[in-house]
């Protein structure tokens, strides 16, 4: 297998970087799309376009077994103005790759090739890959429009690089591996008045002020100190004048944590302090609630098909079967809110970090990807006795 995948590098590499010189924002990755279905086609693989709008599709079919298998690769690149001296530096201003993603579909791309030219198995491989990860919900969009009953996905995997891993080493873990995260916006109405005559009005800003201090009680005493929140407010935006008090103040900020419970608990003391100390002041509120992804919850027996596989390819060494959870959330989500599953990381290297406006993605660990997706497959769909 390894000699064979080390036939692949030389057009993969070309490949990736073609990727990182052209990358494309969510639902905006047509050339990328374009790129994705023909290699599929090109090594023979049925190919299914449109899905999420620039969502692609590939799926190989080998012997009589309905067991099917999903692998996943995100498509999108990142707002941000790539700063670095690659000779294939991003040429769309402000569009950078600097999460992966032209790696995740390079690896991808790699295992579908091996898998559709020589892969040992009985059963479905689904390739999907997804556009608009980094907050499109391209992966929500996939689901609901029906992709995991349309091929019959009975399990799904992701495998997404990680910037503070050795290259070529893996993680994962069971149950929650990356956590929901949810936006608010809460506006405090009072009534504007002159500032010498505060007692002719409300002031929403010594309220919403108090509402700061209150919300933070709630993760530090209302939550199981084990069930992982952060409630931060990040904006406070409010009056125009030194001598008015506003008629309303607007507070902005997110929450994260790691199980649906916990954040329907955040959610309802949350709303409960808002109201109670609006209350308190004499002001009204209105209270929006944005919620972003779910938390990203792995099923235990894909997470140790997943680690077994990773053993295999990597080596036991290289392995971490019970990581630590990422504060940071993950549109996987939705299919594993379907499907058991695993999402797991492997290891880019800490020489660049992602999110950053030098970052890159390290071809070394290619084929470390590739033989992670083909061993997961042939292991997880068994050999065909030849
Ligand atoms: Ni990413």
């Amino acid at each position: 297998m390894k000699t064979t995948i080390a036939s692949y590098l030389p057009e993969l590499t070309a490949l990736r970087r073609d990727l990182h010189q052209h990358p494309e924002l969510g639902f905006e990755e047509t050339r990328t799309a374009g790129i994705v279905a023909q290699m599929l086609g090109k090594y023979g693989i049925e190919v299914h376009t449109g899905w999420a709008k620039t969502g692609v599709v590939g799926v190989i079919k080998r012997g009589d077994s309905d067991r099917t298998i999903a692998l996943r690769a995100d498509m999108d690149a990142l707002s941000l103005q790539e700063y670095s001296n690659l000779e294939y530096g991003s040429v769309n201003d402000g569009v950078m790759h600097a999460c992966g993603h032209d790696g995740h579909m390079a690896m991808l791309l790699g295992a579908a090739r091996y898998l559709a030219e020589r892969g040992r198995f009985d059963g479905t491989v689904v390739f999907l890959f997804q556009p608009a990860e980094e907050g499109g919900g391209g992966g929500r969009l996939m689901v609901a429009e029906g992709v995991i009953d349309k091929f019959g996905i009975q399990a799904a995997y992701g495998l997404h690089i990680r910037s503070d891993l050795e290259a070529g080493h893996f993680a994962t873990r069971p149950g929650t591996i990356m956590v929901a995260t949810d936006n608010f916006e809460i506006t405090v109405h009072g009534e504007g008045t002159h500032a010498a005559l505060p007692h002719t009005g409300v002031d929403p800003i010594v309220t919403a002020s108090q509402l700061v201090i209150a919300l933070q009680s709630v993760v530090s005493r209302e939550l199981k100190a084990l069930d992982s929140a952060v409630l931060s407010i990040t904006q406070f935006s409010s009056g125009s004048a030194y001598n008015v008090i506003p008629d309303e103040a607007v507070l902005r900020g997110g929450t994260r944590y790691r199980s649906p419970e916990t954040g329907a608990a955040l959610l309802e003391a949350m709303e409960r302090v808002t109201a109670g100390v609006c209350s308190a002041y004499n002001a009204r509120y209105t209270f929006q609630h944005m919620p972003g992804y779910p938390a990203t919850i792995n099923s235990p027996a894909e997470t140790e098909a997943a680690v077994s596989a990773a053993g295999k390819a990597l080596g036991a060494d290289k392995v971490q079967g019970n990581c630590s959870l990422i504060m940071a959330s993950e549109d996987f989500s939705y299919f594993l809110e379907k499907v058991p599953g695993c999402f797991a990381f492997l290891g880019n290297g800490t020489r660049t970090r992602a999110h950053r406006a030098d970052f890159d993605f390290n071809d070394d660990i290619l084929p470390l990807g590739i033989g992670y997706w083909v061993t997961l497959v042939e292991q997880e769909l068994g050999e065909r006795a030849e």
